[in-house]
């Protein structure tokens, strides 16, 4: 049984789902989004195991093309990304935004046609990178068709959000409404520039303009996409597992836009060790320390809101998910603006440094939260109580110590790298020192594969088996 009331939501108790071909159902959209999310979280840890075992047995995969480490890392990035976290983050807006606009969702068909789009787009870019089609720009790697089908998924999902904003009964915008909007909009025209579409064949430009437009999509990608999203879903949360108004909703609103005057230009800060303009590397250096500004708005709001309630936080394994997600929010936001620095980055850069700061960022900020949000959302989704709170809290645990592992032993093995490199050691010299630190990295990974395996067993057992509330 779950201990928290607010975990079952009052508003469903009683209330019959309504009747109607599936894809018509209120919530549809949502159930099938969020049930995508945790397939492919399954499936794309898989694919990062893959690369894994690469980093501490090269051999292992000999004579398997569509398993060698440049192509099964591709898919793991870009399955994770865009499968599991886009997509479950999706799902919980698609839930969340007619709540706080107090109507229904412009078009449940709309946004499951949308769902078959985006994962017809994921599963034809994985086989194109299994296949060896690419477009070789990190993030951006699938290749045109599966850009299109993205593409057209998420101007699917725009128009619903804008239609279900205009269609609205509640004139006040709450916060999560700007951040899901502002997302979805942002990136039908950022996915397609970055991706530089109108070359098909290529997805790129040529030279150093082609790495400034990446480094604009691949950052974008996260501060504009999954960041506001995740940011949203948060806002929604927080106030209501405390069972506390808002903290401010002025700060809401400067957050919003201040993450928009400061983030939409950074990119640069991947290229600090690359001949672009100067101007643009000190632009991009002092905008990531301005980014405080907004992570802090987003973090001293939420955090305050929870204020002496933060044993709430505790009993409820979603809440649980969603608080450190904001925790790991705060150590990225920490890290981040430091590793844009060029004196820092001469160690930190082009190393397994980076590589825990992702992890970090987009499992233990974003994909925490959608885990958060997702579990709190599948009873309200589903008319059913989640299948078991213990998996939950299992899942929550093998996740936080496999992140944990790999943001230990990543930032160890960049700076061993780093400063070898500076003292001129050659790669050659110091990749068999990396070999305990892989290892490691593959044990963590293992934790983490087994908490999505164990979500992806709730979620379906929660359509199949979840207890109904009060049918
Ligand atoms: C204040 C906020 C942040 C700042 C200033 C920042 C800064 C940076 C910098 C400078 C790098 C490049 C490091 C290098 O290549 O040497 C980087 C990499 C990265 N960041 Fe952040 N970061 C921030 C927040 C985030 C967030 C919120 C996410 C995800 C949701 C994120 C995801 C990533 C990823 C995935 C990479 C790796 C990119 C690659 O593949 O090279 N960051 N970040
Ligand atoms: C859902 C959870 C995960 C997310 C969101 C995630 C995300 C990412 C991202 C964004 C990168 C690109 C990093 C960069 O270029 O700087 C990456 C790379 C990688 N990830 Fe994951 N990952 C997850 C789980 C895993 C697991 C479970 C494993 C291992 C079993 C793993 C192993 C790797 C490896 C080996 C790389 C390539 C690193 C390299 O090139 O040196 N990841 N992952």
């Amino acid at each position: 049984m779950l201990r928290d009331p607010l975990f079952v939501p009052k508003h469903t108790k009683g209330r019959p789902m309504p009747e109607g071909r599936f894809w018509e159902k209120e919530y549809s959209s949502a159930r099938v989004w969020l049930a995508g999310g945790a397939v492919w979280m399954a499936i794309g840890t898989l694919a990062g195991l893959g690369s894994a075992i690469h980093l501490v047995a090269p051999d292992f995969f000999a004579n398997i093309p569509w398993l060698e480490f440049g192509r099964i890392r591709q898919v793991h990035v870009n399955t994770v990304l865009f499968g599991f976290v886009v997509q479950m983050l999706i799902g919980c807006a698609l839930y969340i935004m007619p709540r706080v606009l107090a109507t229904k969702l412009f078009s449940e068909p709309l946004a499951n046609l949308a769902a078959l789009f985006f994962n017809a787009g994921v599963v034809l870019g994985d086989i194109g990178l299994m296949a060896g089609y690419t477009q070789g720009r990190e993030y951006a790697e699938y290749i045109f068709p599966a850009d299109v089908l993205l593409v057209i998924a998420l101007v699917m999902v725009a128009v619903n959000m804008v239609m279900t904003l205009v269609r609205r009964n509640e004139q006040l915008l709450y916060v999560s409404s700007w951040y899901f909007a502002g997302a979805i909009v942002w990136t039908v025209f950022m996915y397609p520039l970055g991706n530089v579409m109108w070359h098909p064949a290529t997805g790129a430009e040529t030279g150093i303009t082609d790495a400034i437009f990446l480094w604009f999509y691949g950052h974008n990608v996260f501060g504009l996409l999954v960041t506001p999203l995740a940011v949203g879903i948060a806002y929604y949360m927080f106030p209501r597992i405390a069972g506390a108004p808002l903290y401010s909703q002025a700060l809401s609103i400067i957050g919003f836009w201040s993450l928009l005057l400061f983030y939409t230009h950074i990119g640069a800060h991947h290229l600090i060790q690359a001949p672009i303009p100067t101007w643009l590397k000190t632009v991009s250096i002092i905008d990531s320390f301005a980014m405080m500004l907004p992570v802090a708005t987003v973090l001293v709001n939420q955090w305050y809101t929870a204020r002496g309630r933060f044993g709430r936080f505790l009993t409820n394994p979603s809440a649980k998910l969603m608080l450190v997600g904001t925790i790991w929010y705060a150590i990225v936001c920490i890290q981040g603006p430091l590793q844009s620095l060029a004196v820092v980055q001469r160690v930190t850069h082009f190393n397994n440094w980076v590589v825990g700061h992702a992890h970090i960022a987009v499992l233990g900020f974003t994909g925490f939260i959608a885990l958060g949000g997702m579990y709190y959302v599948l009873p309200y989704v589903t008319g059913r109580r989640v299948y078991s709170e213990k998996l939950i809290n299992i899942q929550y645990w093998l996740i936080l110590l496999g992140l944990l592992d790999f943001f230990i032993v990543l930032t160890i093995a960049g700076l061993i790298q780093g400063q070898d490199w500076l003292n001129g050691a050659t790669v050659y010299r110091t990749v068999p020192q990396m070999k305990p630190y892989m290892t490691l990295r593959l044990a963590g990974g293992l934790m983490i594969i087994t908490g999505a395996f164990v979500g992806v067993y709730n979620v379906l057992m929660t359509f199949r088996k979840g207890e109904p509330i009060n049918p």
